[in-house]
């Protein structure tokens, strides 16, 4: 599989500690994965102009580094969603680039998805989880599974290996 890995983390720490883990299980396992470092890019929000779905024809109308995530959203056969919890949610970052997916609508190839969140405190990821399942359930993909840690289990090798063996056995 082509798998298309988010990071919505601006920091290398925690979530970057699971991406990672993922990466090396999915390769193990023959995979292809890219990585998109989209808390660090500058992606805006959403104009909601239409542009996309009318003289655009599927383009955006913006040109940032969201023009980096689209060949990726465009060509994964699964899609992982990696975040640090910001206010009970996903990072701004990430959910601009979620929201940008807006001028194609759907991931076109994409099977199978994953949510690997990071985060100080317990019991803080339904806001994140139900809009993961939102927009499964929109676009039709299968959850493949969900990975959340706190502090400071978030940079355990108990957790390095659970995503590992996760990712492994996709
Ligand atoms: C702006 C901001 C908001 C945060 N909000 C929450 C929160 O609502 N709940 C929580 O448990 N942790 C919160 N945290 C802590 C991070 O989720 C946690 O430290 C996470 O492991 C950071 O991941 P990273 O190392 O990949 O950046 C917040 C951190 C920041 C910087």
């Amino acid at each position: 599989m082509k798998i298309t890995v988010l990071n919505g983390s601006p920091r290398k720490q925690n979530t970057t500690f699971m991406v990672d883990a993922f990466v090396a299980g999915a390769e193990e396992a023959g995979h292809t994965v890219e990585v998109i470092q989209v808390g660090k890019m500058k992606i805006a929000g959403c104009m909601g102009c239409e542009y996309c779905h009318g003289k655009g024809e599927g383009q955006c109308v913006q040109k940032d580094d969201m023009e980096k995530v689209y060949p990726a959203y465009k060509d994964c056969d699964m899609i992982v969603f990696a975040s640090p919890i910001y206010y009970f949610t996903m990072t701004a970052q990430i959910q601009a680039a979620i929201q940008r997916m807006y001028s194609i609508m759907n991931l076109p190839k994409a099977e199978k998805a994953a949510l690997l969140l990071s985060s100080m405190s317990p019991d803080v990821y339904d806001g994140a989880i139900g809009e993961y399942k939102g927009i499964l359930g929109f676009m039709g993909i299968e959850d493949a599974g969900i990975i959340t840690a706190k502090d400071p289990e978030n940079g355990s090798e108990e957790l390095r290996q659970k995503i590992y063996d996760f990712a492994k056995a996709l």
